[in-house]
């Protein structure tokens, strides 16, 4: 039987992002339980419904990526308080055009890391509420991860011992989430 694949999604247009080196741990972490590949948002243009009759290329990469995925992870910091532009502009596309939402029935992990002290849960908050709307369903708990600077090793490994239980619990209700639903018929769960 083949792993389930997970969508990986970074909020994070930074090179340097602390997010995305926190997305790589995490699909390290649950290597043996699903294959990750990182889906780019960073390259598609800035949302114009004018656009949905003939979408960009990108758009239409994108879309196609998150349809093949069975399940999507989603490692986001927060700007202003909220979900970062760039992620809410691919989460836009993601939903649109209008019944072609690639968002439903996509079971979803939400995490993200910010060096301040409530580890992006205003923003994971927020997203978790516009992904519920969009028909996602979503893994329960929280993960707001307060960055520090050995939260991922020179290895890619999660660097502290607690963190990475933490983590990997989370990885592993993840996992058994997808591989359940992989194995429902899609359009049992893609009411939007
Ligand atoms: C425009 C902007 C707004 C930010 N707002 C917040 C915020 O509301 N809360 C927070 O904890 N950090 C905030 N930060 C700091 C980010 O957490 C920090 O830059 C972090 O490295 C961003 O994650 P990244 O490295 O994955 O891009 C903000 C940073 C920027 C650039």
């Amino acid at each position: 039987m083949p792993k389930p694949c997970l969508a990986v999604i970074v909020g994070s247009n930074r090179r340097e992002s602390i997010n995305r080196k926190l997305a790589q741990a995490l699909a390290k972490l649950g290597a043996d339980k699903f294959d990750a590949k990182t889906v780019r948002i960073d390259d598609l243009p800035m949302y114009n419904q004018d656009n949905e009759g003939n979408l960009p290329a990108e758009v239409v990469r994108f879309k196609d990526e998150l349809a093949r995925a069975d399940g999507v992870l989603i490692v986001t910091p927060e700007h202003d308080r909220s979900i970062p532009a760039v992620l809410k502009n691919a989460v836009d596309w993601g939903a649109r055009p209008w019944g072609k939402n690639s968002w439903a029935g996509k079971p979803a992990f939400i995490t993200g890391t910010s060096p301040g002290a409530i580890g992006s849960a205003i923003a994971q908050q927020h997203l978790r509420s516009v992904m519920v709307s969009l028909g996602t369903i979503l893994q329960g708990g929280e993960a707001y991860i307060t960055f520090k600077p050995n939260l991922v090793d020179s290895e890619g490994n999660i660097g502290d011992e607690s963190t990475r239980k933490f983590l990997q619990d989370f990885v592993e209700q993840f996992a058994s989430l997808v591989g359940r639903l992989s194995a429902e018929p899609k359009a049992e769960r893609s009411a939007a």
